[in-house]
């Protein structure tokens, strides 16, 4: 039963990181004007370009050949990104939502991996949350600054 779990959000999580990769971050990046903002979510798809392979090979690993899984909820953040008026706080809002399912998918995923004494993986999963974090983190600091610069007072 946490094995059948862990290997469906593991499938999940492939595919989550595969679209960040090949389609919705490099539109980000296209999209975005702040320069600063443009670097964090570049660093970021160099790490999440790295995830794909990291947690390709656990799916592997596990189950063979299985296919990765659509996510309906990164689907649903799409299009909500799509309903707010164009500019950069935006952007960042979007990508910041994209972190937090990425961090709920390898909390569940990297605790299940422990409960079944998948102590290694566990750990690569941790490793990839600490990435997934400190890009939220840059986020934040994106937004302050521009919501500094959109509500300065003359
Ligand atoms: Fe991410």
């Amino acid at each position: 039963m946490a094995r059948d779990l862990f290997v469906t959000q593991l499938r999940t999580a492939v595919w989550v990181e595969q679209a960040l990769a090949d389609e919705v971050l490099p539109d980000l990046i296209d999209r975005v004007g702040d320069p600063e903002l443009a670097r964090r979510l570049e660093r970021h798809l160099g790490e999440t370009r790295e995830h794909v392979r990291v947690v390709r090979a656990v799916l592997h690993e596990r189950a063979g050949s299985i296919e990765p899984l659509e996510s309906p909820a990164l689907l649903g953040l799409l299009a909500e990104h799509e309903r707010l008026p164009e500019s950069d706080l935006a952007h960042c809002a979007a990508a910041a939502a994209s972190e937090h399912l990425e961090l709920a998918l390898y909390e569940s995923l990297a605790s299940t991996a422990e409960a079944l004494g998948e102590e290694a993986v566990g750990l690569a999963l941790r490793e990839l949350m600490e990435q997934e974090s400190f890009a939220l983190e840059e986020l934040s600091r994106s937004r302050a600054k521009l919501l500094a610069e959109a509500y300065a007072r003359p």
